[in-house]
């Protein structure tokens, strides 16, 4: 069964709350790495928790969530094996999976609504990536490039 990392800043606790029932719902394990409440926090302090627990392998995937999913998707990306996709939409969600192996979503807490957020959540769950030669070849480039970057 997949488990989740999962957190958020205060722009985007509301909707991690609204997100882990869903969760529920969809019978899916997550642990949550914060924020508890409204009060603002630093958007760096969650995120490098989640990337790391992505990148160390103990969950498989993450969710994180800011005001604008700006700063989270920044944060993600600079966790060496991690590709974190801000999606706003059920494309993006799905070839964020299907083309890039996204292994972390980030959405915008004030960008979409909850009802719109657990579409897009649902479809990213749920979608393989390809395996396609030519997107295993560029996901290959970009490893290459960080094992360059990241001695
Ligand atoms: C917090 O006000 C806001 O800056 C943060 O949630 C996020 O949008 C940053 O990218």
């Amino acid at each position: 069964m997949m488990k989740i990392a999962l957190g958020s800043d205060h722009g985007g606790y509301q909707l991690k709350e609204n997100l882990k029932e869903y969760l529920k719902e969809l019978n899916v394990e997550y642990i949550d790495f914060g924020c508890e409440n409204e009060k603002s926090v630093d958007y760096p302090d969650i995120g490098f928790k989640v990337a790391i627990e992505v990148k160390s392998g103990k969950c498989d995937r993450g969710i994180l969530i800011c005001g604008t999913g700006i700063g989270m998707s920044v944060v993600a990306n600079k966790v060496k094996g991690i590709r974190a996709a801000l999606c706003h939409n059920e494309f993006t969600a799905r070839y964020s999976r299907e083309h890039n192996d996204a292994n972390i979503l980030v959405l915008g807490g004030r960008v979409i609504g909850s009802g719109l957020a657990k579409e897009i959540v649902k479809v990213w769950l749920n979608t393989e990536f390809s395996q396609e030669e030519r997107h295993i070849n560029r996901l290959n480039k970009i490893k290459q490039e960080e094992d360059k970057i990241y001695k």
